[in-house]
């Protein structure tokens, strides 16, 4: 089995990769008080030096004070956090590699009592209530959104200017972007609400926010899913054609990569064709695409943190491989598989896939 395919190099105008692996963001919680520490530094530099082309660091919660979910979540605002960034930064380039912070809000699935601020709720598309009548998602207001589209674009004038690669945008799994495009989560009556294109408002001002504080070259890489944590089965969009209608006016302000989250990249998106998500969106929007979704995990695994109805069925390798050369997509990323073994990239290029350490849940108690 050639392997080749994975170990090109990958140019798109400043952002050039050495290879197609990318790290798939994934929260670690190693972050006290929201500050990376030497321990996060060196987890990221093991990756680069074992052969991953791009890093799409955990999710990093922008300036805005309901931005933060959960404890021990990396800020990228503050001095110290930056700091602690711009650490990762450097050892991640002293190997060659590429990296790129994930902006992060998780809208209305904050809980009171969540760090920085104990006592501020949650902010979502629109308000609730709890059992008890109090609030407990803060419906935004126009001034709301506007606060948060200049924290989003504050924290990527940010990463240029600490030598990040480029950003990602989270606009996947039921966070803040997510709940503005998904029809359930947002019932607005407003210009953010109703049809795709006002569902869409949010995340179209942030790209283009960001694209205007950090120039034409700054890459910007945005995520999306059907899927919520909210709800596995959920779908933004039923058709090829609603897809295409979705992303192309993303892409025509300033969105340069679509990473596209799905939980098993070898299931077709749409009817009729064996193309996946990253597939239809490479094809739809002439941009290149970022797959994911189970690669290099077989077993018990594949329903870990991913639970499905569905049986699955792991694909090999060998169609990953197929099917990038096949260029159905651009770059792969790897969650979980890189999260166990820092050298995944390292082993499968040197045809080591014996060596690899298989996932368990103990692995997420430790940065190894
Ligand atoms: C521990 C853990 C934390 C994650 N945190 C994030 C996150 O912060 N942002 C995000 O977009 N996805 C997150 N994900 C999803 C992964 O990026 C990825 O899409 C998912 O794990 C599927 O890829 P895999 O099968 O290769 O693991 C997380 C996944 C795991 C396992």
């Amino acid at each position: 089995m050639s392997v080749q395919a994975l170990f090109q190099p990958f140019h798109l105008g400043s952002l050039q990769l050495p290879s197609r692996v990318v790290m798939a963001p994934m929260t670690r919680s190693f972050s006290p008080g929201g500050v990376p520490t030497a321990e996060v530094v060196e987890y990221y530099r093991r990756r680069a030096a074992a052969g991953v082309g791009l890093i799409i660091t955990e999710g990093t919660t922008v300036g805005h004070k309901a931005a933060n979910g959960y404890p021990h979540v990396p800020r990228f605002y503050g001095v110290d956090a930056l700091a602690g960034w711009k650490r990762v930064v450097d050892a991640v380039h002293a190997e060659g590699g590429k990296i790129v912070p994930q902006l992060w809000h998780v809208g209305s699935v904050r809980k009171l009592g969540t760090e920085p601020d104990a006592r501020v709720s949650a902010y979502g598309p629109v308000e609730k209530l709890d059992d008890e009548g109090q609030l407990r998602v803060r419906g935004m207001t126009l001034a709301d959104i506007d606060e948060v589209v200049s924290a989003f674009a504050q924290a990527a004038v940010d990463a240029q200017a600490i030598g990040m690669d480029g950003v990602e945008i989270h606009g996947a799994h039921g966070y803040l972007v997510d709940q503005f495009f998904w029809e359930a989560s947002n019932t607005r009556t407003d210009e953010y609400g109703g049809s795709v294109a006002n569902r869409s408002r949010l995340a179209l001002r942030i790209v283009e926010a960001i694209r205007a504080a950090t120039g034409p070259e700054f890459p910007i890489i945005l995520r999306f899913s059907q899927w919520k944590q909210q709800d596995y089965s959920a779908r933004l969009v039923q058709t090829p054609e609603a897809l295409g209608d979705f992303l192309r006016p993303l892409a025509a302000v300033g969105v340069d990569i679509f990473h596209c989250s799905t939980r098993r990249f070898w299931e077709p998106e749409f009817e009729g064709s064996d193309l996946n998500l990253a597939g239809w969106t490479r094809q739809l929007t002439g941009k290149p695409t970022i797959t994911v979704g189970s690669v290099g995990l077989d077993g018990e695994f594949l329903q870990f943190m991913v639970k499905t109805d569905k049986v699955a069925q792991p694909a090999s390798l060998e169609t990953l491989l197929e099917r990038l050369g096949n260029e159905e997509f651009d770059l792969v990323a790897v969650g979980r598989a890189l999260l166990v073994d820092p050298d995944w990239a390292l082993k499968v290029r040197e045809g080591r896939e014996r060596d690899i350490l298989p996932f368990s849940r103990e692995a997420l108690a430790r940065l190894a």
